[in-house]
């Protein structure tokens, strides 16, 4: 179902926020969110603001050609852009692979609110009812324990065996290792 194409791309709401297509506007506090090292102390960085232009214009391309993707987040109450949560069929070849994988990245104000939480509930659901998938995977580097505990809370489980040096991040690299998360398709 991965390579399905939906037109026009999916974009919903939750109670406190919509999931929907990147915007020229998302691009400043997307390079403020990349900037943050807080933000970024377990991700690869992305040094310069274009590469985190880059990085949002190839996650806009995606969702358009696929119709789901990595989102842009925006506050309803707001209107602000707070980052992004979404599915990704990730481009490295991972133990697991094919999957699609569950993300989230929120610049720090918006941490500390269950938002994250949220908007991986409504991508989940987009994941399994719209898109039909069978399984969804989350992985994080092993110190990573704000972003397990958001996969813990939305429930997946974490699968201890398939814990994996990511082939992305350079060899002896502190998060080289990851933990791998799985949930199924809800019976029903
Ligand atoms: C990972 C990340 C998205 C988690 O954000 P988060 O705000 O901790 O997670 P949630 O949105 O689920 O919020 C949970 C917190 O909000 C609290 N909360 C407040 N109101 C809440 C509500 N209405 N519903 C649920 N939780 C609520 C919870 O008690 C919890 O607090 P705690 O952190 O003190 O335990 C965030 O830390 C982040 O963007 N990190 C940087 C990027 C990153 O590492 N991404 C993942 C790469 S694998």
């Amino acid at each position: 179902m991965a390579e399905t194409i939906i037109q026009p791309p999916i974009e919903f709401e939750t109670p406190r926020l919509r999931l929907r297509q990147w915007r020229e506007s998302d691009l400043a506090p997307f390079a403020a969110l990349a900037a943050d090292p807080e933000v970024m102390a377990f991700l690869l960085p992305l040094p310069t603001r274009a590469d985190s232009d880059a990085l949002a214009s190839s996650l806009k391309a995606r969702i358009a050609a696929n119709g789901w993707g990595l989102w842009a987040v925006e506050h309803k109450d707001s209107g602000e852009f707070a980052g992004f949560t979404g599915l990704n069929a990730p481009l490295a070849a991972l133990p697991f692979s094919p999957c699609v994988e569950i993300g989230w990245r929120f610049a720090r104000q918006w941490w500390g609110q269950g938002l994250a939480t949220e908007a991986a509930r409504g991508a989940l659901q987009v994941g399994f009812e719209r898109l039909g998938l069978d399984e969804i995977v989350a992985f994080t580097a092993l110190g990573n324990l704000r972003s397990a505990a958001v996969m813990e809370r939305i429930g997946m489980h974490e699968d201890l065996p398939g814990a994996f040096d990511h082939p992305s991040v350079p060899e002896g690299h502190a998060l080289r290792r990851h933990r791998l998360f799985r949930i199924g398709r809800p019976r029903r």
